[in-house]
This record gives C-alpha cells, sequence and structure tokens, in this order.
C-alpha cells in the first residue's frame, strides 16, 4: 500500500500524475494545477522527485520539484503517504513557491507556502 505512482487531486482541484517509481526511488510525472499566482495562462508542468526507501515499514516520505512551464516559479513539495482508516492512500504534503523577484531587496516576499493534500483519482 502507498504506492505514489499513478494520478492523484488535491484539495485544490491540481491533479498529478507519477510515473514509475525507479529503483534508487527517482520518479518524474505531470502536474496541471488548478490556480495560479501570475496571470499567466496554466499548461501542464513537469515534476521530478524522490521516494524515501531507507524505511521499509510502508507510509514512505518522499519530495519533489515542479517546475512551472508557463511561469518563472518553482515549487518543491515535501509529504509523506498515508494509508487512512478508510484503507485510502492519501498524500499530506507541504510546499515552497519560489517566485521570480527582480531585485535582492524584494526577496523577501519571494516565497509562499502552504499544504495540500492529495487522493488518488480512481481508474477509470
Ligand atoms: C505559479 O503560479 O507561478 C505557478 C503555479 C503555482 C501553483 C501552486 S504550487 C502550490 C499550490 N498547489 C497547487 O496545486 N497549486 C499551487
Amino acid at each position: 500500500q502507498c504506492s505514489l505512482t499513478g494520478q492523484w487531486i488535491n484539495d485544490l482541484g491540481s491533479t498529478m500524475k507519477i510515473l514509475n517509481v525507479n529503483g534508487n526511488g527517482d520518479f518524474s510525472g505531470t502536474y496541471l494545477t488548478a490556480v495560479t499566482a501570475t496571470s499567466n495562462e496554466i499548461k501542464e508542468s513537469p515534476l521530478q522527485g524522490s521516494l524515501q526507501r531507507k524505511n521499509q515499514k510502508g507510509q514512505p516520505t518522499f519530495g519533489f520539484t515542479v517546475n512551472w512551464t508557463f511561469s518563472d516559479s518553482i515549487t518543491v513539495f515535501t509529504g509523506q503517504c498515508f494509508v487512512d482508516k478508510n484503507g485510502k492512500e492519501v498524500l499530506k504534503t507541504m510546499w515552497l513557491l519560489r517566485s521570480r523577484v527582480d531585485t535582492i531587496e524584494n526577496d523577501w516576499k519571494a516565497t509562499r507556502v502552504g499544504i495540500n493534500v492529495f487522493t488518488r483519482v480512481p481508474l477509470q
């Protein structure tokens, strides 16, 4: 239980597809955000991640980066895959969204933080 592979949706309505996780725990996929901090048209963006495999007790931790193709920002997510009391897989994550600012004086306002909860999109 708790495999990252597959399609997920979060509390904002954003979806992501995670492809196969390799033997080192590396994985890739695509992310389609439902919201943006920019006025740009949203486009699907690639993600690259890493699954912690040291723990063999299940409910692993992981991290991934989304490199937005439609903005000059980048988001890193870190989280853990849980199996809830109904046997459903849930990804509890926190993220940091780094926006590009023009000057070092504006650095203080360049980072947003938040949480997202992902559930698996049932197979159609
Ligand atoms: C941008 O606005 O510059 C790129 C899109 C950022 C979307 C953010 S990432 C954290 C949060 N969770 C989501 O699913 N979307 C927003």
